[in-house]
């Protein structure tokens, strides 16, 4: 992986960062410490990314998991959101512009634009991957299918926490 001296300059591919996270997941078994792991590859893989985490389905909501970026809201309600929208639908929502998004749910203001995966285990949904930029339109149909790809590899743990 590349690392620029910036912070958060960009860096990886998501080939890249799914062989750092299939490295890091390689003969470790617990779900926090492999979570946990999976957030900060994606945080730091990427460039222009302000929060990257999981949240993790408990009954009726969403419940914030392993992430990395500002302290986020806690629980958000399934059907709701852009996070809540993607687990009750169980599809990806990728959002230009947070602020054109109905019921968007606002952690962080300096947030423009998102991309929630769902995350599935033994076809069932197990919670979401969200990953939150400060730039409008950050995220394409790319950044949608290498975090499908990588929500995959961590599904088995997620669905353990
Ligand atoms: N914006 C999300 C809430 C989670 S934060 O972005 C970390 C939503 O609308 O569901």
């Amino acid at each position: 992986m590349e690392q620029g001296s910036a912070p958060n300059a960009s860096f990886a591919s998501y080939e890249e960062i799914a062989a750092e996270l299939a490295a890091l997941l390689d003969g470790e078994t617990d779900p926090l410490a492999n979570v946990s792991n999976a957030a900060a590859a994606i945080f730091h893989g990427l460039s222009d990314v302000n929060w990257v985490g999981f949240y993790v389905l408990r009954g009726e909501e969403l419940v914030l998991g392993p992430f990395q970026g500002r302290p986020a809201c806690i629980r958000l309600p399934l059907g709701h959101g852009v996070c809540g929208t993607a687990a009750a639908e169980l599809r990806s929502v990728l959002v230009d512009d947070v602020a054109a998004f109905p019921g968007h749910i606002a952690c962080d203001p300096v947030s423009r634009s998102e991309l929630v995966v769902p995350v599935t285990a033994a076809g069932r949904l197990v919670g979401v991957l969200d990953l939150d930029s400060s730039r409008v339109a950050r995220f394409t149909l790319d950044d949608q299918s290498g975090c499908e790809r990588l929500a995959a590899l961590v599904a088995p743990y997620l669905a353990e926490l």
